[in-house]
C-alpha cells in the first residue's frame, strides 16, 4: 500500500491572504495562480500495519517538526483510523522560504495518500483536501492558470487556461535560503486582526480577480502585469500595516523589483510577484526570458536563480 505523487508549486498572481475559517482552512478571498513546471516535490506514502508510528523524511532527514501537519493531512484524506505511514518527501528547491513548497508538498501528499489507500477521488475532492492542509495547495491539483473561488462553505477550482496555450516563463530570484520568520497562517491572522487595510483588501479582491481573469483569457500581458503587481503590493501593504508589522522583504527583494522596473522601461514584457518570503518571482514572455534571467542573476544580493515554465497538475507516478 504505497503510492508516490509529484506536484509542482504554484505562484499566485492574484493572492490568497486571510482566512474566513481557520478550523477548515477556508480562504477569505479567491485567487488566480500559475502552476510551475521545473520545481517539484515528490512525496511517497507507505501505509504499513506493522508500523507503530508515522514517520516523515524531508530531503533525506527525519523531520519530526513538520510531521503533525502531514499526519493531519493523511487523517483527513484516509480517515483517522488509518494504518501508520512512512512519508518521504523530496523537493528540488528550498522549502519554507516563500517558494510555495507547502503547495507542492501538500498537493503531492494528498494525491499519494489517496493512492496508497486505494481511494478514487475526483480532482475537486483532492483539491479541497489539499486546500485544508495548505490553502494554496488546492491550486497545484491543476496545471496552467487556475482560479480558486469561494462557494458556500467550500472552495471551487477552475482551470482558466492550460500551460501550452500561453507558455509564460518564471524566473525566481532567491535572496535568502533560510526558513521564513513567520508562517503564513500566523501572518494572515495578524493581518486579519490588526491591519487597518484588511477590509479594503477583501472588498477589492473580486475586482482584481475579474481584471486578471479577462487578461488571462485575452492573453493580455500588460493588463495581467499591472493587476498582478498591484495585487501583490496591496497584499504586502496589508502586512506592513499590521501590528506587529510583517515584512518579508530584504534589501535584495527591493533591488530585484528595481531590476524588473528597469527591464520594463527597456520594453521587456515582465512583472514581479512576491509571496510570504523575500524571493522575487518574475513572470515574463518566452522571448524576454534570457534578458530577465541575466538581469536578475546580476542583481546584488541574489544568491540563486531558478527558472521554470508553466506545468501540469499533481499526479500519481507510482502505486503498488
Ligand atoms: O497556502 P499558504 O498557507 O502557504 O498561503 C499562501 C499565501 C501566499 O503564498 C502569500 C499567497 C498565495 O495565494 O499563494
Amino acid at each position: 500500500m504505497k503510492a508516490t505523487a509529484i506536484a509542482q508549486p504554484n505562484i499566485a498572481l492574484i493572492k490568497y491572504w486571510g482566512k474566513r475559517d481557520i478550523e477548515r482552512n477556508l480562504p477569505a478571498v479567491g485567487s488566480i495562480s500559475i502552476t510551475l513546471s521545473d520545481l517539484f516535490t515528490q512525496v511517497s506514502v507507505e501505509l504499513d500495519e506493522n508500523l507503530r508510528a508515522d514517520s516523515l523524511t524531508i530531503n533525506g532527514a527525519i523531520d519530526a517538526g513538520r510531521l503533525p501537519r502531514l499526519q493531519r493531512c493523511l487523517d483527513h484524506v484516509i480517515g483517522e483510523q488509518r494504518m501508520r505511514a512512512r512519508i518521504i518527501s523530496q523537493s528540488n528547491f528550498p522549502i519554507a522560504a516563500g517558494l510555495a513548497s507547502s503547495a507542492s508538498a501538500f498537493a503531492a501528499a494528498t494525491v499519494a495518500a489517496a493512492g496508497a489507500a486505494g481511494l478514487s477521488l475526483t480532482v475537486d475532492d483532492l483539491a479541497r483536501m489539499a486546500g485544508r492542509a495548505s490553502g494554496s495547495a488546492a491550486r497545484s491539483l491543476f496545471g496552467g492558470f487556475t482560479e480558486l473561488s469561494n462557494s458556500g462553505d467550500t472552495i471551487n477550482l477552475k482551470p482558466l487556461r492550460d500551460q501550452y496555450s500561453w507558455p509564460l516563463k518564471v524566473v525566481v530570484a532567491i535572496t535568502e535560503t533560510g526558513p521564513k520568520h513567520t508562517g503564513s497562517t500566523e501572518a494572515m491572522e495578524i493581518s486579519r486582526t490588526t491591519s487597518p487595510f484588511y477590509g479594503s483588501w477583501l472588498e477589492q479582491q473580486d475586482g482584481d480577480l475579474q481584471v486578471a481573469r479577462v487578461a488571462v483569457e485575452k492573453q493580455d500581458f500588460a493588463a495581467l502585469a499591472a493587476i498582478a503587481e498591484h495585487n501583490c503590493l496591496k497584499m504586502h501593504s496589508v502586512m506592513w500595516a499590521s501590528r506587529p508589522a510583517i515584512v518579508f522583504w530584504n534589501a535584495a527583494t527591493m533591488r530585484c523589483m528595481q531590476t524588473v522596473r528597469r527591464l520594463q522601461d527597456a520594453g521587456h514584457n515582465v512583472f514581479f510577484t512576491i509571496d510570504a518570503g523575500p524571493q522575487v518571482k518574475a513572470v515574463c514572455m518566452p522571448e524576454d526570458f534570457d534578458a530577465v534571467r541575466e538581469a536578475l542573476a546580476a542583481t546584488e544580493g541574489v544568491v540563486e536563480i531558478m527558472s521554470s515554465g508553466l506545468g501540469s497538475a499533481a499526479r500519481l507516478v507510482a502505486n503498488s
